[in-house]
């Protein structure tokens, strides 16, 4: 096993464009587990699967489908994983996919691979729960959900989508909800794991604090 920072926190709390940053500077891979979940539930989606599927249906697709992570990029049978995984549509997906056992069985292992070969700055909702529990260091982020929402819907909308408002704020919450109740691996924070709430704080103040309590 490498060196591991974990981050896990709610959609829009930062933590992506953090952990990236984290990374660049310590010189880790950056492994960002959402865009794992997203590129499963762009495949169950290519593959018209509906919400309610039975666990049968999903594994033979799982059984079929390549998911590299490789010198930090993330490779969907064969093809580098961009964009596509990033709409509102995939988010809500790979929210619903996330909660089904098959699915997360089927990303554990390759979660834990990477961190075997790399030293790592790893990012999600179950980071320092359930993955990385001995993580070198363990961080929850948060941020209000208007925050959050609004984040979101800068984000979006640089990338040329459309989106109100009140859907990034609806979208922000459902996504919340379903990702903090599930009965598997749910969003919570660590005991152990120290807690930043960035509503009020730029993307390099919450870095800097990440940096400090690292040190
Ligand atoms: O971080 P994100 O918004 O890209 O994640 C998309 C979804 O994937 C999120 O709503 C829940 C799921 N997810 C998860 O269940 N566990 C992780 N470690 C990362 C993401």
């Amino acid at each position: 096993m490498g060196k591991i920072i974990a981050i896990d926190g709610p959609s829009g709390s930062g933590k992506s464009s953090v952990s990236k940053k984290l990374a660049e500077m310590l010189g880790f891979t950056y492994l960002d587990t959402g865009a794992m979940y997203r590129a499963v539930a762009l495949k169950l989606r290519q593959n018209k699967i509906a919400e309610d599927a039975d666990d049968k249906i999903i594994t033979d697709i799982l059984r079929n489908t390549s998911l590299l992570f490789q010198d930090g990029k993330l490779f969907l049978d064969g093809v580098m994983v961009g964009d596509e995984i990033r709409t509102p549509e995939i988010g809500h997906y790979s929210s619903v996919f996330s909660a089904r056992k098959v699915v997360r069985d089927f990303l554990f292992e390759i979660q834990r691979m990477a961190a075997e070969k790399n030293d790592i700055v790893a990012e999600g909702r179950d980071m320092t729960t359930v993955l990385f529990p001995d993580a070198n260091g363990k961080f929850f982020l948060t941020a209000s959900d208007r925050e959050r929402a609004r984040r979101r819907y800068l984000q979006l909308n640089e990338k040329g989508m459309d989106i109100t408002m009140e859907d990034a704020l609806r979208d922000v919450r459902e996504r919340d909800d379903r990702d903090s109740h599930r009965d598997i691996a749910p969003l919570r924070k660590a005991d152990d794991a120290i807690l930043i709430d960035s509503t009020n704080l730029s993307e390099d103040e919450t870095l800097k604090r990440i940096v400090e309590y690292i040190k």
